[in-house]
């Protein structure tokens, strides 16, 4: 019985929260796969955003019936017209009721249906206030690591399990959804157990419902799972296999685009395992010569690279605001509607506007001392979290040639990289053309030119964030444009400015 109860709650787990692909909220909180009376709190969670979602249902429904009972009328007025038009406009009442409805009520039609979904939307609000309740990416986590622990300890299969046959005793009440063994299935890519994930896909693949609506919700189809399966087989160099589960039309395209993912990944792991000089510290020093307030409190500087220009901020994010970006900080939210396959980067990110707080404020003002750039035209702020095995393959700062944005507010001219945590392995930021790697520190910030001076993107200052082994990783970015920078940096030659 007890397996029973145990795996009912598990079940009970999936329909809350949307799965994701980063198994990595670190900040340990509520633990709900630990205990039954959390899990109990969650099924008062879950009534209450059904409750919130049927009347927003219900709303929506009225609205819907009046608007349709109008169309109606409209078809019905409609019909009569075409019949006999001549007679119809000889009506000077039926003309005048024509243009009225074409001229200020259709308007009124759209503002009713697109504008006014206010009050709708206030029980969805609700829900929304509620995700503080959800359980996090780590209680998904923990919950898999259970039906894993369970398959192992009751030699269950993804194939039994799928259709809630426990050891025999089948309970089709407790029978997995394609879309819960699809996020099994994802979630023994991360332990690593490769054969496993596959039988999961399979399962899933098994499962799937054609014409399923509620998939549109979770973006959910037969390729997640094809693509899914297709990248593990070809990680595994099963290329044959793998071809299958692509579709024919664009098959060499994929694998080709697959292939070179999996090359660069190779390519970021001989990197990150790769010995690096540490620093050599070429200078060590206070800065306090950007800004006038500076003279009062300089910063500690140290100096790591000339040419891009490079140097580390100690002690230059202050634990205060550190917690509060924490706090601030919801990346439940971000499970939602991410791509399953994330091609370049496993982490969750959050932006946080100059304008979301005094402490935002604070930092952006310590960014202008310590660059001595206008901050006009930067980016928001960007919060990212690593969790264990959390990546971000080589890549570049400064935007693709094509980029819209390159254009409004010029090139990314600096970027500036708070840790926000010290992180017990690995995870360091490393930049092989420099032959430099850079270790988190509780605090300190990176901060280098991704261009030369003459505007040129900087080639050498490709990078990439090594996968966390142990603990997680908190980061805060901040990209600088270029645009506005053109009064303040006025030795724009050909020469390094800091050389
Ligand atoms: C949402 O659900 C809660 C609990 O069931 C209820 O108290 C609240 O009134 C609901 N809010 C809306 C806007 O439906
Ligand atoms: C359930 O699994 C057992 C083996 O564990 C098998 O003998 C039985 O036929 C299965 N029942 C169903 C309905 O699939
Ligand atoms: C998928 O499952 C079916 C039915 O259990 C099985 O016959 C098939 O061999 C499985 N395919 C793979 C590739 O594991
Ligand atoms: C799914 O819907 C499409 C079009 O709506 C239809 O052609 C197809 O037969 C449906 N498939 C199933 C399995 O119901
Ligand atoms: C594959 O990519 C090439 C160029 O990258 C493109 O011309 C071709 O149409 C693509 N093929 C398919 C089937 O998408
Ligand atoms: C590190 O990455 C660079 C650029 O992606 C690559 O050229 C180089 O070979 C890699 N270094 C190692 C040690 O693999
Ligand atoms: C990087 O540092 C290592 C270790 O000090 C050294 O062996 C290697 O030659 C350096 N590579 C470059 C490109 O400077
Ligand atoms: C202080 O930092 C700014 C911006 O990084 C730099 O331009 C300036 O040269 C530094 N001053 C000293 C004395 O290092």
């Amino acid at each position: 019985m007890f397996i029973i109860k145990f795996f009912t709650f598990i079940v009970l787990l999936f329909p809350v929260q949307v799965w994701c692909n980063e198994f990595a909220n670190t900040v340990p909180d509520k633990a709900y796969a630990a205990s039954t009376s959390r899990l109990m709190k969650l099924l008062e969670v879950e009534d209450e955003l059904a409750e919130n979602l049927s009347g927003y249902v219900e709303k929506l429904k009225r609205k819907l019936s009046i608007v349709e009972k109008s169309l109606c009328n409209l078809k019905a007025k409609h019909i009569q017209m075409k019949m006999d038009y001549e007679t119809y406009f000889g009506n000077p009442l039926n003309s005048f009721s024509l243009i009225y409805r074409l001229s200020s009520s259709w308007k009124m039609w759209l503002k009713y249906t697109s504008e006014s979904q206010k009050e709708e939307l206030e029980h969805i609000d609700e829900a929304h206030r509620m995700r503080t309740q959800l359980p996090t990416s780590s209680d998904l986590q923990m919950a898999s690591r259970g039906i894993d622990e369970l398959m192992a300890y009751y030699k269950l299969t993804p194939e039994e399990l799928g259709v809630g046959n426990l050891s025999g005793y089948t309970r089709p009440e407790t029978a997995l959804s394609s879309l819960d063994c699809y996020a099994l299935g994802e979630f023994c890519i991360q332990i690593r157990k490769d054969a496993l994930a596959e039988a999961w896909f399979n399962a899933s693949l098994r499962l799937f419902k054609e014409n399923n609506s509620v998939y549109n919700v979770y973006d959910f189809s037969r390729t997640t799972i094809d693509t899914s399966w297709g990248a593990l087989l070809i990680k595994n160099n099963q290329y044959d296999a793998a071809f299958n589960h692509f579709g024919q039309s664009s098959l060499s395209n994929i694998s080709r685009e697959v292939q070179n993912q999996f090359e660069e990944d190779l390519g970021a792991k001989r990197n990150c395992s790769a010995k690096f000089r540490l620093p050599n510290h070429l200078h060590c020093r206070y800065n306090s010569s950007t800004s006038p307030f500076l003279h009062i409190a300089p910063l500690k500087m140290e100096e790591i690279s000339t040419d891009p220009y490079m140097v580390v901020y100690h002690d230059v994010i202050y634990e205060n605001e550190i917690n509060w970006l924490l706090d601030n900080s919801d990346f439940r939210t971000s499970l939602v509607g991410e791509s399953q396959i994330s091609t370049l980067r496993t982490s969750q990110d959050m932006p946080f506007g100059a304008n979301s707080g005094e402490v935002m404020r604070n930092i952006e003002k310590r960014i202008k001392d310590m660059t001595g750039l206008s901050m006009d035209l930067s980016e928001d702020f960007m919060l990212i979290n690593y969790g264990i095995g959390g990546t971000y393959k080589m890549h570049y700062d400064f935007y693709v040639y094509s980029e819209p944005l390159r254009f409004l507010r010029g090139e990314r001219i600096v970027t500036v990289l708070f840790y926000l945590g010290d992180v017990e392995l690995s995870g360091s930021t490393v930049f092989p053309f420099l032959n430099i790697s850079i270790t988190p520190k509780k605090g300190s910030a990176v901060m280098w030119y991704n261009l030369h001076n003459s505007g040129d993107v900087h080639q050498k200052t490709q990078h990439c964030a090594c996968p966390v082994v142990v603990g997680s990783k908190y980061v805060l970015t901040k990209w600088i444009n270029e645009l506005h920078q053109t009064f303040i940096t006025p030795c724009m030659k050909d020469s390094n400015i800091h050389s």
